[in-house]
């Protein structure tokens, strides 16, 4: 069975991200999402409510679970069963920190990290841009998986 975390902070969960978790399905049996703790970002939407946010958004999918996790990504993979890390890349912006990411995940672990491209449409949403129109009083509702 092949198994993906797809890791990541997701204050809050974007169009963008359930995009790549729904197209990532014909390449995986299982994926679980794995909510966990960027150490340079400082989270404004509790984690509770994400889980909750999360698993409403795939309640009709069953190859898709979503779990809240501390520590390293890798360890995470390693209780999960998982061979693979699924992220997202948007633009070339991303790209020196996703592969750096891998890199490190995969000299830890041996873990491969397998990459999907954003939509074009969805490129520019980020959950940065989202937190801060969200603080700016603005609804944020479309960017919203
Ligand atoms: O969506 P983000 O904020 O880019 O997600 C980053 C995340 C949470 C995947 C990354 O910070 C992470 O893996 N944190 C857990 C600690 C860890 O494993 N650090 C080493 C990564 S090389």
């Amino acid at each position: 069975m092949r198994i993906a975390i797809f890791p990541g902070s997701f204050d809050p969960f974007t169009v963008g991200h359930a995009d790549i978790v729904n197209r990532s399905l014909s390449l995986f049996d299982k994926v679980v999402i794995g909510i966990g703790k960027n150490s340079l970002k400082q989270s404004i939407f509790p984690v509770e409510n994400r889980l909750q946010h999360i698993r409403k958004v795939f309640k009709d999918e069953p190859r898709v679970a979503v779990e809240i996790y501390t520590g390293l990504t890798v360890d995470f993979a390693r209780e999960q069963n998982a061979q693979f890390i699924l992220r997202g890349i948007r633009c070339v912006a991303d790209f020196e920190y996703e592969r750096n990411m891998a890199e490190a995940n995969k000299q830890l672990a041996g873990v491969e990290t397998i990459i999907l491209y954003t939509r074009p449409e969805y490129a520019h949403i980020s959950s940065t841009l989202v937190r801060d129109l969200y603080q700016h009083g603005q609804d944020i509702t479309p960017y919203l998986a």
